[in-house]
């Protein structure tokens, strides 16, 4: 079925546009740079197969962090919770989602949660695999999956431009070694960490991995549980307490959904039983969320009362 044009939605993209003036799009990685940003796109999919939307919602965009909510999916699948909690944490941090300094003040030294940085690169570590060529196959298999779209690729310009760039991410892999969370080559842990990140799709393509996380791990297609429920209840406690960083707690407060962001401007959102919920809008608030994407769901949550609190 095809995703069906909505005026009600383009009058909430024509209300929650202007903001992205206020924005900025993200250049710390400079093929993000390049994103226009007053672009602002949205789909809804429901698990009857209805869909939603408006804006350029076929536009590519890479996952960014977005990735950390799926791989920490994978990586429960292919270990334990235990294995993977007793290397990163499960509390929000009020720090952004680059900040090392709580590694250095807080004892034991690992990362406060999978949905920062430091976390994230913690939990890509765990992918199972022989070779980073490998652990990727692995992971874009399973997004392929979740999507229902199995013509899903990275982005090469975008992980190199990161991976040329990472010095951050790199110092803090260095850092989680010294204090034995991760080990092995930092190298190839950066390599994968930023093939992860540049994995590419459309608004589509979010919006359907969203359902699934909203239906606790069924795919709606097949009426199959693609991820074990507990796993999918966890992915989404943190989409909540960790996924738009330090502003998790203002969003809960407005918007009330689960929703995971990521600094090439896409939220994606699970609107628990249900639809799920793909936006792209480049232009970033100081946090590092699609300030013009916020402003969206916000007006979408009070529109239809979606929050879960
Ligand atoms: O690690 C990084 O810097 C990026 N690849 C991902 C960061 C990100 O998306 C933060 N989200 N708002």
């Amino acid at each position: 079925m095809p995703c069906q044009s909505s005026d009600e939605l383009k009058e909430l993209v024509k209300e929650a546009r202007p903001i992205a003036k206020q924005g900025r799009v993200a250049d710390y990685i400079p093929a993000l740079g390049k994103a226009n940003p007053n672009d602002l796109s949205i789909a809804i999919n429901y698990p009857d197969g209805r869909c939603f939307s408006a804006g350029d919602i076929e536009r590519k965009i890479s996952l960014q962090s977005i990735s950390k909510v799926i791989t920490l999916a994978l990586v429960l699948m292919d270990r334990s919770k235990e294995y993977v909690f007793a290397r990163v944490g499960m509390e929000p941090t009020g720090d952004p989602f680059n900040s090392i300094a709580k590694l250095e003040t807080m004892a034991p030294s690992k990362p406060l949660n999978p949905m920062i940085n430091a976390g994230a690169l913690a939990v890509t570590n765990m992918i199972k695999g022989d070779s980073v060529e490998e652990r990727f196959q692995r992971l874009l298999a399973f997004i392929r999956n979740l999507s229902g779209n199995d013509t899903i690729e990275y982005n090469e310009e975008i992980a190199r431009s990161e991976f040329e760039t990472a010095h951050l991410n790199r110092a803090l892999c260095y850092f989680l070694k010294q204090h034995h969370i991760i080990e092995g080559d930092v190298e190839q842990l950066i390599d994968l960490y930023t093939k992860q990140c540049a994995i590419e799709m459309n608004c589509l393509d979010l919006s359907r991995i969203g359902l699934v996380f909203a239906l606790d791990g069924v795919d709606p297609q097949l009426g199959k549980q693609i991820m074990p429920m507990n796993i999918a209840r966890i992915c989404k406690t943190f989409m909540v307490t960790c996924g738009m960083y330090n502003a998790s707690g203002e969003f809960a407060i407005k918007i009330g959904i689960p929703a995971k962001s990521g600094v090439s401007g896409g939220i994606m959102g699970a609107v628990p039983g249900k639809f799920g919920i793909g936006i792209f809008g480049p232009a970033l608030d100081d946090k590092g969320n699609s300030i013009a994407g916020i402003r969206l769901l916000e007006l979408l949550s009070k529109t239809y009362n979606l929050s879960m609190f």
